[in-house]
């Protein structure tokens, strides 16, 4: 990409579509004979659900929930605010969030207590990076593809200012904090 001495690649393509592959291979296992919605978190998990959802062999549902917890800045505000509503309820569904990458925890935080009141049958949490440096709360994350240090990572759908998501490695911001 023009400008790409921004970027220090951190985890090639095919390391990627590795560790995707198997936990869609755990996914798989765990969920055998239940009813499985994936739940991706906008717009940062948008490939790696799709890649995800390739390599689950269960006739699962997608849907989606636009949150908002950044602004454009690098840092969490703890503010979480919805800015799309899933399509379908989820009630008695057994619901796996997909997230980008879990930092502060906040955001997942206020996605749970916001989905206890819909009543799924259960709700687990697959993120593809881990920032555990950060953490503020104690979710557990039942599927975690990499952990990372912590610097402000880009690609694979993660951006900065909304920009480098469609980079496809993950990469570290070099003139970030
Ligand atoms: P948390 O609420 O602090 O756990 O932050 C989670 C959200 O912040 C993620 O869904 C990302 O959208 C964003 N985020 C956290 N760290 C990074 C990063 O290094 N790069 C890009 N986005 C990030
Ligand atoms: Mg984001």
């Amino acid at each position: 990409m023009v400008g790409s001495d921004r970027f220090e690649e951190l985890i090639s393509p095919d390391k990627v579509a590795r560790r995707i592959k198997e936990m869609g291979a755990q996914i798989t296992r765990d969920y055998a004979d239940k009813e499985l919605v994936l739940v991706g978190i906008l717009k940062g998990s948008v490939f790696f659900m799709a890649d995800l959802a390739r390599n689950i062999d269960l006739p699962i549902t997608m849907d989606f929930l636009g949150l908002s917890s950044y602004g454009d800045a690098t840092r969490s505000s703890g503010v979480v605010r919805i800015t799309q509503d899933l399509t379908n309820p989820i009630g008695g569904k057994h619901v796996l969030v997909v997230e980008d990458i879990v930092d502060s925890g906040l955001t997942l935080r206020f996605l749970k207590e916001n989905f206890d009141s819909r009543q799924p049958a259960s709700f687990k949490i697959a993120t593809l990076l881990h920032k555990p440096t950060n953490s503020l709360e104690t979710m557990k994350l039942d599927y975690v593809g990499f952990e990372v240090e912590d610097r402000f990572i880009v690609g694979y759908g993660l951006d900065f200012e909304q920009k480098y998501r469609n980079l496809p490695y993950v990469a570290v911001l070099k003139d970030q904090p």
